[in-house]
């Protein structure tokens, strides 16, 4: 089970000092968004570099930008040890996962609320992580879609046919709230921005999701 705090609501004058805030996670989330593939820009490649040689844990770059087959591998180049693409603007997921790996990253792929699993189920081989958007990729803090739950499901009964290694990521909307459910459809790593960088002590926002999924089901609720 690993937690990894999202960047987008940190404080972006500050980022050095909100990523040494995250030192106890397991990852940076790094959203790269390029106001094409999503509505909204945040940071590119320069940043990340920056970013990467300050980070007290590995950078998990999710990236929602057009035409990954192009820009992904420099993600990869500069360090981020998990990159994740979105199939929706890959031509090529599979060449492109393969290029990641091959540049020392983990590769991960992304689908969008509204994209389903299947088609892509024989990706898996060539993929250390899927990602399941569980909010309409753009923005932090909006509403988890409990909708996306069967295909958190589906992914990690995919993994297991496959018996391979590959990580499940939840990530828009998880929160003290939301985490368990997650966890218990078969999430592995759970992205959180607002509810991690908007609590008043960050730390203790992360020790308290990752208590939470610790031992999913096993506890007693009040
Ligand atoms: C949204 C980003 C998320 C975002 C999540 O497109 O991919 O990583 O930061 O923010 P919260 O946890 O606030 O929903
Ligand atoms: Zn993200």
């Amino acid at each position: 089970m690993q937690i990894s705090p999202s960047i987008l609501s940190a404080d972006f004058a500050n980022l050095e000092a909100d990523l040494l805030a995250i030192r106890s996670a397991d990852w940076a989330h790094v959203d790269v968004m390029d106001n094409h593939f999503v509505p909204n820009l945040t940071l590119g490649l320069p940043v990340v570099e920056a970013l990467v040689k300050v980070s007290p844990v590995p950078v998990d770059c999710h990236l929602m930008i057009d035409d990954p087959d192009r820009w992904a591998p420099g993600y990869a180049e500069a360090g981020a040890q998990l990159v994740t693409f979105h199939v929706e603007a890959a031509a090529d997921p599979r060449g492109l996962a393969r290029t990641l790996r091959a540049a020392g990253a983990r590769a991960g792929l992304a689908v969008k609320p509204g994209t389903p699993w299947a088609p892509y189920e024989d990706l898996l081989p060539d993929l250390d992580m899927v990602l399941v958007m569980t909010v309409e990729p753009g923005f932090g803090g909006q509403s988890f879609m409990a909708d996306q739950l069967p295909k958190v499901r589906a992914v990690r009964e995919s993994v297991r046919r496959f018996g391979g290694e590959v990580w499940v990521q939840v990530d828009g909307g998880v929160s003290a709230q939301t985490i368990e459910q997650c966890a218990e459809a078969g999430a592995d790593v759970f992205v959180a921005g607002s509810a991690v960088y908007g609590a008043d002590d960050v730390g203790e926002a992360i020790a308290e999701l990752r208590a939470l999924v610790k031992d999913p089901g096993g506890h007693t609720h009040s």
